[in-house]
């Protein structure tokens, strides 16, 4: 099974602050930060931008993991890769030519991926995958534009779709992530777990990540954790 990686999301934290929660990611154990990246009109919510992408890479060597919720990602390409940006996952739904951008992606130096929407069907990005243009696949599990919502289980069976047909690929899961749900998307083959909430209110990131990381472990080899 392909590596587990825990990716806190910095929407969750207090973003005047962010060489501090940079810091507490790191320290607590976490592979690399998810960071939000929402334009106002994908999304009705504006975050941040490749700035903050910069910043945080100057605080940190782990790995920036790139979601960007625009209608037209195609523009910020180069920014984000100036920025230091490792993975740049673009939203299936949105207005580019995904393939086309998804190629520019990978030529800038950075990992290629795809989002889905919670709706938004499994099928849609069979041609992308088949063409090789993907490495890292990211399903939501809220709708996109703001931490905190519940987790949507509907999507569960689409995890279970795409890895029976990719065995390696990285698969993250987004929206709504705490103990339970982290145990249901790795069962169902997921290996990447965004988590922002639940991350930034625990008592000790640490502990929590490093559950966490053990109880998906156990999840994946097809034991079970109580
Ligand atoms: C929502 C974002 C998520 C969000 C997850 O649009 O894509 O990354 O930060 O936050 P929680 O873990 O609070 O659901
Ligand atoms: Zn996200």
């Amino acid at each position: 099974m392909p590596e587990i990686k825990i990716l806190p999301s910095i929407l969750a934290a207090d973003i005047g602050r962010l060489e501090e929660a940079c810091k507490l990611c790191e320290r607590s154990g976490a592979d690399g930060l998810h960071v939000d990246v929402m334009d106002g009109s994908f999304v009705r919510n504006i975050s941040m931008g490749p700035e903050v992408v910069r910043m945080a890479k100057k605080c940190t060597a782990r790995l920036m993991n790139v979601h960007l919720m625009a209608s037209r990602p195609d523009f910020y390409v180069e920014p984000f890769a100036e920025a230091g940006s490792d993975t740049l996952l673009i939203h299936i739904e949105s207005e580019c030519d995904v393939g086309r951008t998804l190629a520019e992606i990978r030529q800038c130096g950075m990992k290629p991926g795809v989002t889905l929407n919670p709706e938004t069907p499994v099928e849609d990005i069979v041609e992308v995958l088949d063409e090789g243009l993907v490495e890292e696949v990211l399903f939501m599990t809220v709708h996109p534009g703001f931490g905190g919502q519940s987790f949507i289980s509907e999507v569960l069976p689409k995890m279970r779709w795409l890895r029976d047909r990719c065995p390696d690929l990285d698969i993250n899961v987004d929206g709504g992530i705490n103990r339970e749900t982290s145990v249901e998307s790795a069962r169902q083959g997921c290996n990447y777990f965004v988590i922002g909430t639940h991350l930034f209110r625990a008592d000790d990131m640490a502990t929590e990540i490093a559950l966490i990381r053990e109880s998906v472990r156990v999840a994946q080899s097809g034991s079970d954790v109580s």
